[in-house]
């Protein structure tokens, strides 16, 4: 395998990209301009149309990962830990990495503070490399009230300078900040020996992040803030189906190019 390495990502002199994919192809259209493919736990509201990413198990994001994983030639596979597949208990955190591993994937990334530093530094014992994930964490969006941008009170500021050091100390590989403010991100960065990885953090992250339905525009009526769409292929799609329907109420497709004789 020629994908790139957890080493390859932390000695990178350039800014990393990253981008989500689900399918193997998307995954084979985005490989050759990331550095690091990640299957999220996004795909519980991109791909399954729900409200939020708790509903995601860890047999879709292990299905989801073969998928990429067919797709992809030299970027890393990172693979999202979904809601409630490492918090229980040590044993089940493992079992689940492992899952995801044997799936394809080079790498897990999991949510949360000082409260999973235990479980960083037993999977990464085991060989699993972990991504932290800090910021607007999706899984804990009640607890947030809401997608809301993390880290403006000093209290929460303070909190995140913290943990974003005890990921580190526990052995995870880079880390995620999502959808906090600029400011708080560079002074993060400025103190990680591991790559940041930005969404919503400003330009002073190590790399960028975006979840590529996002990023191509594939999605009507929603664009935060902190997304910048690429393309438009919503409205490619919408205008694409519409001449196709009206070529096959026409009678106007197939035509003899497409017909076997
Ligand atoms: O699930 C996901 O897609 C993510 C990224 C947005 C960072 O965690």
């Amino acid at each position: 395998m020629n994908r790139k390495s957890i080493l390859d990502l932390q000695n990178s002199k350039e800014k990393l990209v990253a981008v989500t994919a689900y399918d193997t192809t998307m995954a084979a259209l985005v490989d050759a301009y990331s550095d690091i493919v990640l299957v999220g736990d996004s795909l519980g509201m991109v791909v399954q149309g729900k409200e939020n990413t708790l509903e995601v198990t860890i047999e879709d994001v292990a299905y989801h990962t073969r998928c990429v994983h067919r797709g992809l030639k030299q970027a890393h596979l990172v693979s999202d830990m979904p809601f409630l597949s490492y918090q229980v208990s040590e044993k089940k955190a493992v079992e689940n990495a492992g899952k995801l591993l044997q799936a394809g994937a080079q790498s897990v990334k999991l949510e949360g503070g000082e409260e999973v530093t235990d479980i960083i530094f037993k999977l990464t014992q085991f060989g699993i490399p972990v991504m932290g994930h800090l910021g607007m964490t999706p899984q804990s969006v009640h607890k947030w009230g809401g997608f809301k941008v993390q880290g403006r009170s000093p209290e929460r500021r303070d909190e995140l300078l913290r943990t974003a050091k005890q990921v580190e100390e526990a052995g995870a590989y880079a880390l995620v900040l999502e959808s906090v403010p600029a400011d708080l991100a560079l002074e993060i960065t400025g103190a990680a020996k591991i790559p940041t990885i930005g969404i919503g953090a400003g330009i002073d992250c190590d790399g960028q992040i975006l979840v590529c339905y996002d990023l191509l525009g594939m999605i009507r009526d929603f664009k935060p803030k902190f997304v910048k769409q690429y393309a438009s292929l919503s409205k490619m799609v919408e205008s694409a189906m519409q001449a196709y329907a009206k070529d096959v109420k026409a009678g106007n497709f197939p035509e003899k190019e497409h017909t076997y004789d």
